[in-house]
């Protein structure tokens, strides 16, 4: 395994650069192919299917060639050896011998199960977060895996809709960088190497505004809000290499994103060039009937085609497209152009099958990367009186419904084995400071209680929406009966959304965000509880007080009257805000000092960490922008940075702007609702 130094870059500038370039001109193999193929063929390899099993119906229609693409379910698996069986009779059975791309949801991990993405964002580290996409490429890729469905990078406002937990939060700026990590990450220098896979960036587009958080629903999209918060992440990914991109299922302000040739051809293919594959989200292009788009499959597909979508997830609708219609000939060829492409791209022609070294289980340096990761991810969102690190206990209970759970994955877990998983009793008992001791049950000797609750992996993810943000079930009344005891108590959650506090964040003294952590669950839980590090995670998500304020997200507009935008019954306020998050140690930030090099502004802030404990600190920089006629966000966060500061030691961090306007103005600080502006 190979981990990259990513160099960090401070500022993306929000005008992207030209995408992949769709002049890449066929190779001979792929037009001599082309030139061989029969409709059917051609068909083919626009399809992908889902296999459970092999059985002579599947034999058939691999050796007819009508099979371009397969990929496996969320809890079904092809295993290696049915895999390179299925790639076995399309190389060695089939007309044209075309190998079968293996498509998979990796999202945050393979066989080693990082933090869902959600937490991952909250490290704000790139490098990390490139880190375990490469370790996912490596064990995904010798697993046989070719292609995987991910970053997904819809920018996420609400917390009701379950998908928030697979974003990397509510900005736009995040996304864009962290998809762009994760694109090189899987794909590597050498996208034709065994070790790395081909990324596809989801959901192309919008997916993320659906109405009420209702997961598929209706999303309504301005042309500005596409242009200025949907599409950045998908241009940056795109700029990073990414090869393939799926298309959403959602509505996108009345034209649904499968058959949207507006976004998909003009935009994505046209305007921005990208020569890759658009490959259509599980059963979408059939779904255009239920969108009243289409009242047959063939009109779905050709609606489909037009449109841009090269390749179908799991119907079979483009083989009702007609052989004799110029146009459709037109559209097909041009698809499996690109898709053959993108085979050779990934060297699918010269390696067909899976690697023959395989790793059964998360080796050492995985396990390591997992647990700084997971801890780096953690958010502490409070701590009265120091409670934490943990101190001058002799007995600590470690309790609640999640004290001893294993599923702490998350929902998309790929080959992931709850037998990996620390849990947080584990992690606690096995890295206990000398004179803890550590129990899982409340007593008269328990000087401090660690609550440990959540939403279980099934309560987020694909179609798990919620109306109400509680905690589920008793959870709130069990945390309060802890009072009773009257014993400090330090609240950890285990989550794939911000949830409502608001009821109990008075009975706790300590609150610790650990998402869904992954496999290390335990140990990244030690290592902050016992004070071996700080927490140093921030929030990329706003946290409401209560439901009824969603969406609610800090790169809003300001309106005419910013000071009576109010609720009767709510503060307008978050409960915490968008870049949250305490740490152990506490920092001053120096007045930030603005200057013009080259016309560019260049803003330098010195840190000093003011505490005894050596702690890492993410700066934050927003810009606001303003002219005559368009109204821009309140902030739109165009940088940030993270240092590790030893006590008393002052750090400078140093920010470069590549796309300032004359009234642009810049603000410094520790999060979106703590800043300085920057005197430029
Ligand atoms: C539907 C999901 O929307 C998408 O994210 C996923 O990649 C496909 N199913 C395949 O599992």
């Amino acid at each position: 395994m190979k981990y990259s130094k990513l160099l960090f870059i401070i500022i993306v500038a929000a005008s992207c650069q030209a995408g992949l370039d769709s002049s890449n001109q066929s190779s001979s193999k792929v037009s001599e192919l082309l030139r061989n193929m029969t409709w059917n063929e051609k068909i083919g390899q626009l399809s992908m299917s889902y296999v459970p099993e092999l059985n002579s119906d599947v034999i058939a229609e691999i050796k007819s060639g009508k099979i371009g693409a397969i990929l496996n379910g969320r809890t079904s698996f092809y295993s290696r050896v049915m895999r390179d069986s299925m790639q076995r009779i399309a190389v060695e059975s089939s007309r044209l011998g075309i190998p079968i791309l293996f498509g998979h949801d990796v999202i945050h991990g393979f066989r080693t199960i990082f933090p869902i993405s959600l937490g991952q964002s909250c490290s704000w580290d790139i490098d990390l977060i490139r880190n375990a996409a490469e370790v996912a490429a490596s064990e995904a890729s010798s697993y046989g895996v070719n292609w995987a469905f991910s970053p997904m990078v819809d920018v996420s406002r609400d917390p009701r809709w379950g998908r928030i937990a697979e974003s990397y939060g509510e900005d736009p700026y995040l996304n864009s960088v962290f998809g762009a990590a994760v694109v090189s990450g899987y794909q590597g220098e050498q996208l034709d190497s065994l070790s790395f896979l081909a990324a596809c960036m989801k959901h192309y587009v919008g997916y993320g505004a659906a109405e009420g958080g209702r997961d598929y629903d209706y999303t309504e999209i301005s042309e500005r809000t596409l242009s200025e918060v949907y599409l950045p992440p998908f241009k940056a990914g795109l700029d990073a290499g990414a090869q393939s991109i799926m298309s959403a299922f959602n509505d996108i302000s009345g034209i649904p994103a499968t058959s949207n040739t507006h976004t998909v051809r003009d935009k994505l293919k046209n305007e921005w060039n990208f020569g890759g594959v658009v490959l259509s989200d599980w059963d979408a292009i059939a779904q255009l009937r239920h969108h009243g788009v289409a009242v047959s499959d063939k009109d779905a597909a050709v609606a489909a085609i037009k449109a841009g979508v090269d390749m179908e997830m799991k119907t079979k609708t483009y083989f009702e497209l007609d052989s004799l219609n110029l146009n459709h000939k037109t559209w097909v060829d041009e698809s499996v152009e690109r898709l053959l492409m993108f085979k050779e791209k990934i060297g699918l022609f010269d390696q067909p099958y899976a690697a023959t070294k395989y790793q059964l289980t998360p080796d050492t340096l995985s396990r390591f990367l997992a647990r700084k990761i997971a801890r780096e991810s953690m958010v502490m969102l409070k701590n009265d009186r120091k409670t934490l690190p943990l101190q001058g206990c002799e007995s600590i209970a470690v309790v609640g419904p999640f004290s001893e759970e294993k599923e702490l994955m998350g929902w998309w877990k790929s080959l992931g084995d709850t037998r990996d998983v620390i849990t947080p009793y584990q992690g606690l008992d096995r890295l206990a400071l000398s004179k803890i001791n550590v129990t899982k049950k409340i007593t008269n000797f328990t000087d401090l209680i660690v609550a440990c609750v959540g939403e279980s992996q099934d309560w987020f993810g694909e179609n798990n929406n919620r109306a109400f943000l509680d905690l589920p079930g008793e959870q709130e009344e069990w945390v309060k009966s802890l009072k009773k005891y009257g014993k400090p108590i330090v609240l950890i959650i285990f989550n794939g959304r911000p949830l409502s506090l608001t009821n109990i964040i008075d009975d706790v003294n300590s609150i610790l965000i650990a998402w869904h952590p992954g496999i290390e669950a335990g140990n990244a839980l030690a290592d902050l509880l016992y004070g071996f590090h700080s927490p140093s995670g921030k929030l990329t998500t706003t946290w409401p007080r209560s439901v009824g304020q969603v969406p609610l997200y800090y790169n809003r507009r300001t309106s005419g009257r910013p000071d009576q935008i109010s609720y009767k019954d709510e503060l307008i306020t978050p409960l915490f805000p968008f870049g949250f998050g305490l740490s152990y140690s506490s920092f001053e930030y120096d007045v930030p000092e603005g200057e013009f090099v080259e016309s560019h502004p260049r803003i330098t802030i010195d840190v000093t960490n003011q505490g005894q404990t050596k702690a890492s600190e993410i700066v934050q920089l927003y810009r606001k922008r303003a002219d005559n006629i368009e109204t821009f966000p309140r902030l739109s966060l165009i940088g940030f940075d993270k240092k590790l500061i030893a006590p008393d030691e002052i750090k400078t961090f140093i920010f470069q702007v590549a796309d300032h306007q004359p009234r642009d103005r810049y603000f410094c600080g520790s999060s979106s609702a703590d800043l300085v502006e920057v005197g430029i």
